[in-house]
């Protein structure tokens, strides 16, 4: 296990399409994935896609306990999610505030399903199938987006609504007060 560089926007890896996974509960796939997790751990990530690191797989991880970049979102339970396929089950959608890993030191709001059903495999081929809401189907759609080669800030309507993330927080809370 080891942590793993993590790709930073304009590395042109993370603009491919990922390949599917065709074997389960390999050595190489059980590597990949806890490589993925102490990666995501060391930079108290809620969410990673195997892009991110280098590898171009339909793999992606993600949960979310008490995280210190979230400090007051809902808990999303720690998944590893393989080949995923997600339906939208509303046309509802809702702008809420996006960071990644590969997009570091920043913050972008991007419009969203608010409601989805998602599945696939974990890494021993169990199947995965989960009607989700909220935060959690945020990041799940943020994180299948890097297996097609989709970063947030490709979403983001409102250009105003990026930047960095000390100057918008910042700005925010002066407004919160006045
Ligand atoms: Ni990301």
């Amino acid at each position: 296990m080891s942590v793993r560089q993590v790709l930073r926007m304009g590395a042109p890896g993370l603009l491919e399409v990922s390949s599917s996974v065709t074997e389960f509960d390999s050595d190489a796939l059980h590597q990949l994935v806890a490589d993925m997790f102490d990666t995501m751990a060391s930079y108290s990530g809620a969410g990673l896609a195997a892009p991110q690191i280098g590898v171009n797989q339909r793999v992606v991880i993600f949960g979310v306990e008490k995280n210190p970049r979230y400090p007051d979102i809902e808990e999303v339970p720690t998944t590893v999610l393989i080949n995923p396929e997600i339906e939208f089950l509303s046309d509802e959608t809702e702008l809420g505030w996006e960071g990644c890993l590969s997009v570091p030191g920043m913050r972008g709001a991007v419009e969203r399903c608010t409601h989805i059903r998602y599945r696939g495999y974990d890494e021993y081929g169990r199947e995965i199938d989960r009607q989700v809401k909220g935060f959690h189907a945020r990041v799940v759609q943020h994180e299948v987006d890097h297996l097609d080669g989709i970063l947030y800030p490709m979403r983001i309507d409102d250009m105003s609504l990026f930047g960095f993330e000390k100057e918008l927080f910042a700005e925010s809370e002066q407004d919160q007060e006045s």
